[in-house]
């Protein structure tokens, strides 16, 4: 057959997800049939704000009466330092659990994804850390959130704290994509507002970063790496967490018990999750941990702030505007013909204003002199550096920090 030219034959696409997603009001009832599928002993990982709320004595009492046997951990620390997952992967292994049910803040998804790899397994964690280290499958976890933003239900990846490494290291595999996510949007409704502004940006800035990441030529002969770049397959997928996102994230930042805004916020961020699970991540998220760790704040918002720099610096890329105007397009549901970069910039800017991000680098702390080591660091995340659209040069990354300390984007200032 004559080769064609690529674009003549389309984009491909990937999809490495959970064998089953429930989503919506209520579905958290499915969870002793989704859990029994896997086997009998359950290894319960529970966000420690779930042993002060009724869902815990409930969960339990609904999955032992479906005769299941439980054990609950639940010694888990925000942002995840490595040294407390050992004892949790003990008590799973010496335990014999057949699968993990995780409840709780992206923090306590990832532990169970980690637990059920060190049980598998077996430790040091740093022998993972990267891509495709992670030589099998893992005891099954079944992942429901009770935050809207990490998409960790449907992610292949855990990112933890190593006091051994200036930054969070991720593992990334496919083995790492839970069996089962189960969202239901009620177990957000306690999320506090800092929780629910910095874990919602950051379903957005997956989103965002999704759609605008870079194109590779695959070579699917060999194992594809975990995250392939621009995907057909993702690419509504987008979109459409923008859309869910837009009018609906502020809403549930000011409104915390409004149902329709955490439905929709919910939405956004497991559709978030499926679409960078899948494509990857790029500049907001290699910049946000040398921030991150130099600043000590949540991810979330640290991705978030960076958001309109990033997209204002891509926007100059051929074919890279268009992809931004599109999300802005989705953001307020508006055809893109009455989109623009620009627009997109300044609208993710006053969202993430609305909701309490804040505005500048220097707000936050940062002193220009720390802008150097920035750089450098977030170069050094070479898988997230690789899905930028744009050539990340040191100096590039540096005016992208530069404005974001200041406040200055091409249009317009931001503060
Ligand atoms: N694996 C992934 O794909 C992925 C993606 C993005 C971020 N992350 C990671 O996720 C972590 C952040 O997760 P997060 O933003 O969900 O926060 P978190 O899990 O760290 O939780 C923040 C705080 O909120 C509490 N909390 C959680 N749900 C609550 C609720 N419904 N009501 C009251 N309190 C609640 C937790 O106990 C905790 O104190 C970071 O470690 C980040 O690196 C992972
Ligand atoms: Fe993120």
């Amino acid at each position: 057959m004559p080769e064609q030219p690529r674009a003549a034959l389309g984009a491909t696409g990937t999809l490495r997800l959970p064998a089953r997603v429930h989503f919506g009001y209520g579905v958290r009832a499915q969870l002793p049939e989704v859990v029994r599928v896997h086997g009998r002993r359950v290894l319960a990982v529970l966000d420690p704000f779930l042993t002060r709320t009724p869902y815990l004595p409930d969960t339990v009492g609904a999955l032992t009466s479906a005769g299941l046997d439980v054990r609950v951990y639940s010694d888990i620390t925000p942002e995840l330092p490595v040294d407390t997952l050992d004892a949790a992967a003990t008590v799973a292994r010496e335990y014999g659990a057949d699968v993990i049910l995780a409840i709780g803040g992206g923090s306590a998804l990832d532990a169970a994804k980690l637990i059920a790899l060190l049980s598998t397994h077996g430790g040091p964690l740093n022998r993972y850390y990267g891509e495709n280290l992670v030589p099998g499958p893992v005891v099954p976890v079944v992942a429901v959130p009770t935050t809207a933003g990490t998409g960790s239900e449907v992610t292949p990846v855990a990112v933890v704290t190593d006091p051994a490494r200036e930054l969070k290291v991720g593992v990334s595999s496919p083995f790492l994509v839970p069996a089962a996510a189960v969202v239901d949007p009620e177990l957000t409704l306690g999320s506090p507002a800092t929780v629910t502004a910095y874990s919602g940006i950051d379903a957005l800035v997956h989103a965002a970063e999704s759609y605008t990441a870079r194109e590779f030529e695959l070579d699917w002969s060999a194992a594809l790496p975990v995250f392939t770049g621009r995907n057909a397959l993702i690419e509504p997928i987008a979109l459409r967490a923008a859309r869910h996102l837009g009018p609906w994230l502020k809403v549930a930042v000011r409104e915390p018990a409004n149902r329709r805004a955490r439905h929709e916020v919910a939405m956004g961020s497991l559709l978030g999750g499926i679409a960078f699970g899948s494509t990857g991540t790029h500049l907001c998220h290699a910049l946000q941990y040398p921030i991150g760790a130099l600043t000590k704040t949540p991810h979330g918002l640290g991705t978030g702030l960076m958001l309109p720099y990033v997209l204002d610096a891509i926007s100059a890329e051929d074919g890279i505007a268009e992809r931004v105007a599109a999300i802005g397009a989705a953001l307020d549901g508006i055809p893109v013909t009455r989109s623009s970069p620009g627009r997109t910039v300044a609208r993710v800017a006053e969202l993430i204003r609305a909701i309490g991000v804040p505005a500048t680098l220097a707000e936050i702390g940062v002193t220009r002199e720390q802008l150097p080591q920035i750089a450098d660091l977030a170069l050094k995340s070479a898988r997230l550096i690789a899905i930028a659209p744009i050539e990340p040069t040191r100096e590039r990354l540096l005016d992208i920090l530069n404005r974001a300390r200041h406040g200055v984007l091409t249009d317009r200032r931001v503060a």
